[in-house]
């Protein structure tokens, strides 16, 4: 990419975060997209939650890859791409790398750049010989994929369960694209997280040191940073609530107290206790994701899960 191409698009996603404030902080109810969470200070702290005790998603899915490495490696056969939505740290893409048999290239794709180049850059320096093919893009828009890997079968990779973050329609949508950049033939890995005791699951989305407050609340700094705001961040908090009827965590931001902010020269008011929305994480039952990945042209086949039920991690076949 040119430096005029690079600024261009840096321009680009300015407006359009500028454009999803305005619009989110104006309807009602008020929503700010997900993906803006993720600037470099945001992607930094989402790896702080990957740490957390309270959070089991990471441990638990990184668990399934290192005991079932083998078989997923076998089943996606030797000299593949391995093409990844939403790659962040590319750390559980060590694991999977490690066992697959000389993957010919690997192509993270994330909204982050700045995580999206540190994480290729380790990459490099541990599989030297491995093709690494960054796409700094969003994946729920069409993507281009590298000319190197056109001849090349592809085994998509989509853990986290960063799927939850979209709403049941958009994960369907974002499903049956996947499978059209992926072509024929292509497989896809994907991380669902699942329902369970809310003993479990609230901790993991509120948890006691704050970490999971600061990752939430860095959507307000950022708009600050980049967006020539003045939200006074201390007076506003994290609220994570379980939606029994969708079965999702919902984040909102809550305002503290009667207040107003200027955000590029507009002034938004925000009443005590008024909320925004900000983030969703959907929780699934096994036969529900299955049922969302068949509707979106995918056959589902082998699914593993830990003993403790709390995360699935399926092997889809392109029907
Ligand atoms: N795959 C890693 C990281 C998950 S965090 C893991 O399983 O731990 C979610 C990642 O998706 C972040 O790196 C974020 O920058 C990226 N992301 C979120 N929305 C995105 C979008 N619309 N397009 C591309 N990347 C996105
Ligand atoms: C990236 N994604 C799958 C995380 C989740 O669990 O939904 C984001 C997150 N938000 C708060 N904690 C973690």
């Amino acid at each position: 990419m040119t430096l005029t191409e690079d600024t261009s698009k840096a321009e680009l996603f300015h407006a359009e975060f500028a454009e999803a404030v305005h619009t989110g902080l104006t309807g009602t109810p008020r929503r700010i997209p997900t993906r803006f969470h993720y600037d470099a200070r945001g992607s930094a702290l989402f790896e702080d939650i990957t740490r957390l005790e309270e959070y089991y998603p990471t441990r638990t899915e990184i668990g399934l890859l290192s005991a079932h490495g083998p078989d997923i490696a076998k089943r996606a056969g030797g000299a593949c791409a391995v093409v990844e939505f939403g790659s962040g740290s590319s750390r559980k893409t060590n694991i999977l790398l490690e066992h697959m048999d000389k993957p010919s290239a690997y192509v993270p794709i994330d909204i982050d750049e700045v995580a999206l180049g540190q994480a290729a850059d380790r990459l490099r320096a541990r599989f030297p010989g491995l093709r690494i093919l960054p796409v700094h893009a969003d994946f729920t828009r069409h993507i281009e994929l590298p000319r190197e890997i056109e001849d090349t079968p592809r085994l998509g990779f989509f853990p986290g369960s960063t799927i939850g973050n979209l709403e049941l329609d958009e994960a369907v949508e974002f499903m049956a694209r996947a499978g059209d950049l992926l072509g024929r033939g292509s497989n896809l890995l994907i991380g669902a997280d699942l329902r369970k005791d809310l003993k479990i699951l609230l901790p993991a989305y509120d948890d006691p040191g704050g970490v999971t407050a600061s990752f939430t609340l860095n959507l307000f700094h950022r708009i600050n940073r980049e967006l020539d705001g003045n939200l006074d961040v201390s007076r506003f908090a994290h609220v994570a609530i379980y939606n029994d009827q969708i079965g999702r965590i919902e984040i909102y931001i809550e305002s503290l107290i009667d207040q107003s902010a200027q955000i590029m020269g507009r002034q938004y008011r925000f009443a005590k206790g008024e909320r925004v929305h900000v983030e969703n994480s959907h929780k699934y039952t096994l036969p529900q994701f299955q049922g969302l990945a068949e509707k979106a042209g995918w056959r589902t086949g082998q699914v593993w899960v830990d003993t403790g039920n709390l995360f699935s991690l399926h092997y889809l076949a392109r029907a």
